[in-house]
C-alpha cells in the first residue's frame, strides 16, 4: 500500500484506493477524458485517465475501493495521478496489501472506548427512568451504525466513528453546563446531546464514503431524528407527554437557526445550550480538519467556504509583523 501523502512526482505507482467522484470530461480534441478523485486515510489526490475509459466508465462507481496503476505528476502546482489501469477491489486483495481501515479515514479515539464511556455516562447521570430506558433503547439499537456513522458527508467529523465522537463529545460538554448552571434539567441535557443527530443514521447512505440517501435529501436529520424519537418513545408505556414535547423541541431547534435547518429557534434553555455546544463542537472539529489538511506555505490556511474564513496558523509568539512588545529603547 502506497499512501497518497508519500506519492512523490515523477514516481510510477500501483496502490489502492477509494474512488471519491469520477466525471466524464471533454479534451481539447472533443475526446472524453476521466477525471477521479482518489483519497485514502492520510488525504486526497486528483487522478486522470486519458485513455481507455469505457471500462472503467462502466464498472467503477463513487465511493468504490479500487487498485490502480499510474504516475504521478505535477500539474498546476500539485500532485495530480495519471491513471494506466484501474479496477474494482476483489476479496483476494485482502492479504495482497488491501486493507479497508488504510483507505478511510478514522476517529483517532478507541470506539470501543468512546462507546463505553457514553453508556456509563448515561447510566451514571440520567435520573429519570424514562428518558435513559429511551436512551438506551436508542442505543441499542443503532449501536453497529452509531459507532461507524460519520457525523456528516464533508462539514465535521467526516470520518468512521465520527458520530459516536461528535456525540460523546457534545455529551460531556453538556454534562459541564448541567454542572455549571444547576437550574437546568440535566436529563434533557443528556437527552439532546445523545438524540440531536440521531436522524443522521438515515440521513446518511454509509458510514465510508456517505452520500445523502433520498430520504435525508427530501426531509434530512433534524425531522427524521424527531420522527425516531416519537416512535421509541411510542414503545415506552406513559411516556409523559410533556417530556416528550421538550424532547421533540431540543431535537428541532438544535441547528439553532431557520437558516440553518431548525424548524424553530431553542425556547427553553437546555435548548439554547445544546445548539451551542453542538455548534462549537462541530466548529473546533472543523478547524482542526482545516489545520490538519493545509498545504498553504503561509501564516494562514487556505479560505474554508464552511467557516467562512482562513484560519491563522502562524507561530503564537513571536509575530512576524508586528511585535506585540515594545524594546526597552523604545
Ligand atoms: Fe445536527
Ligand atoms: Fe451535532
Amino acid at each position: 500500500m502506497r499512501f497518497i501523502k508519500d506519492l512523490q512526482e515523477g514516481e510510477f505507482v500501483i496502490s489502492y484506493s477509494q474512488v471519491r467522484s469520477k466525471e466524464i470530461r471533454l479534451k481539447r480534441n472533443g475526446d472524453p477524458y476521466l477525471r477521479l478523485v482518489f483519497s485514502d486515510s492520510t488525504g486526497r489526490i486528483e487522478g486522470k485517465m486519458w485513455e481507455n475509459i469505457e471500462g472503467c466508465q462502466k464498472e467503477i462507481h463513487e465511493g468504490d475501493f479500487v487498485k490502480y496503476q499510474g504516475a504521478v505528476q505535477i500539474y498546476n502546482g500539485s500532485k495530480e495521478l495519471i491513471v494506466q489501469q484501474i479496477r474494482r477491489t476483489i476479496s483476494q486483495d485482502c492479504g495482497n496489501g488491501f486493507n479497508l481501515r488504510d483507505l478511510i479515514a478514522c476517529t483517532e479515539h478507541d470506539i470501543e472506548e468512546m462507546w463505553r464511556r457514553l453508556r456509563s455516562l448515561v447510566l451514571e447521570h440520567t435520573t429519570r427512568p424514562c428518558i435513559l430506558q429511551l436512551l438506551n433503547n436508542v442505543l441499542d439499537g443503532n449501536e453497529e451504525q452509531i459507532k461507524s456513522y460519520p457525523a456528516g458527508v464533508e462539514i465535521h467529523h467526516n470520518y468512521w466513528g465520527g458520530f459516536l465522537e461528535h456525540g460523546l463529545s457534545v455529551l460531556e460538554s453538556a454534562l459541564f453546563f448541567a454542572d455549571k448552571y444547576p437550574d437546568l434539567d440535566k436529563d434533557l441535557l443528556i437527552a439532546g446531546a445523545i438524540l440531536h443527530d440521531i436522524g443522521k443514521l438515515e440521513e446518511l447512505s454509509r458510514p465510508y464514503s456517505p452520500s445523502y440517501t433520498a430520504r435525508g435529501q427530501l426531509i434530512g436529520h433534524v425531522v427524521l431524528g424527531c420522527n425516531l424519537l416519537r416512535s421509541e418513545a411510542a414503545r415506552i408505556p406513559e411516556f409523559p407527554a410533556n417530556l416528550l414535547l421538550l424532547l421533540e423541541h431540543l431535537i428541532l431547534s438544535h441547528q439553532g437557526q431557520l437558516e440553518w435547518g431548525s424548524p424553530k429557534r431553542p425556547k427553553i434553555p437546555e435548548a439554547l445550550i445544546l445548539h451551542y455546544i453542538d455548534d462549537l463542537d462541530a466548529k473546533m472539529n472543523r478547524f482542526s480538519l482545516v489545520l490538519k489538511e493545509d498545504r498553504e506555505d503561509s501564516d494562514f490556511t487556505q479560505f474554508d467556504r464552511y467557516l467562512g474564513r482562513a484560519i491563522f496558523k502562524g507561530d503564537y509568539e513571536n509575530s512576524r509583523d508586528y511585535p506585540l512588545v515594545a524594546s526597552p529603547s523604545e
